[in-house]
């Protein structure tokens, strides 16, 4: 049975300070709902002060991107030593980054392999664009931004690794993707993922949706049977709503 996991990627959102009120804040919310794993991805700069808020919760803390060397001259990056301690998960390859930020899939495998290499859990984002998904591009495009992240990775690497399906359409704009859309790219990247290190391995890895997921369309995602949780960006950014989306979850999936 795969644990759901929902983590909060608070994008360019939040100062240190609000970052710790809301931490603060959100901790007892969610301690109730252990049968759900709860993740929060606040900026680099907030990243210590908030996992040591959280430090004796059962909330894990993830970073939203990583470089993939341990030091060197790269201004204005962050390595996977520097992680280490303070997250337990790293976003990687998120539409942003690919978008603004020029993560290609082969940067997105190399920063897969160091978060590995340094015992970080990359959640690797995957989605198809608007035009993708109107020529029917989406199984194609989606399978193969997998494969590449995925490019030299062991089936023993899977038991840390979460896929999030994010379609760049639904991103931020209100146009969520039906739930049972979402179930079927899901199923198709587990089929992916059974290509490359058989069924087992791909029933037990964890994939997430995420794209415009609230309180009022949380309990459609998590109803159905390949979703495994969700990668959540504005919804995450309030109290109330983010411990909503967990509520939800836990009663739909937690065991
Ligand atoms: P929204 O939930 O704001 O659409 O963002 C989704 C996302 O990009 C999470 O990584």
């Amino acid at each position: 049975m795969r644990k759901p996991i929902i983590a909060g990627n608070w994008k360019m959102f939040k100062t240190l300070d609000e970052s710790v009120a809301f931490v603060k804040e959100l901790a007892p919310q969610l301690a109730p709902f252990s049968s759900v794993e709860r993740v929060v991805c606040p900026t680099y700069i907030a990243l210590a002060a908030v996992a040591d808020v959280l430090k004796d919760t059962e909330i894990g803390v993830g970073a939203q991107s990583l470089h993939w060397e341990e030091q060197g001259a790269y201004t204005s990056q962050i390595s996977p030593t520097m992680l280490v301690g303070l997250a337990q998960y790293v976003i990687i390859g998120h539409s942003e980054c690919r978008a603004y930020l020029n993560e290609t899939d082969e940067t997105v495998n190399k920063k897969v392999k160091a978060a590995l290499a340094h015992g970080l859990k990359p959640i690797i984002a995957v989605g198809e664009s608007l035009a993708q998904n109107e020529a029917g591009e989406t199984e194609t495009f989606v399978s193969g931004q997998v494969r590449a992240a995925l490019d030299g990775i062991d089936a023993t690497s899977m038991e840390n690794i979460v896929m999030a399906y994010e379609p760049i359409w639904a991103i931020g704009t209100g146009k969520n993707a039906s739930g049972e859309i979402a179930n079927t790219i899901i199923s198709k990247i587990r089929a992916t993922l059974a290509d490359l290190y058989g069924k087992d391995v791909a029933d037990s890895v964890r994939i997430q949706y995420g794209g415009s997921v609230k309180p009022g369309n949380m309990a459609e995602y998590m109803s159905q049977p390949d979703i495994d949780g969700a990668l959540v960006g504005g919804a995450s950014l309030k109290v109330d709503d983010f411990t909503k989306l967990i509520e939800i979850a836990a009663a739909e999936k937690g065991a």
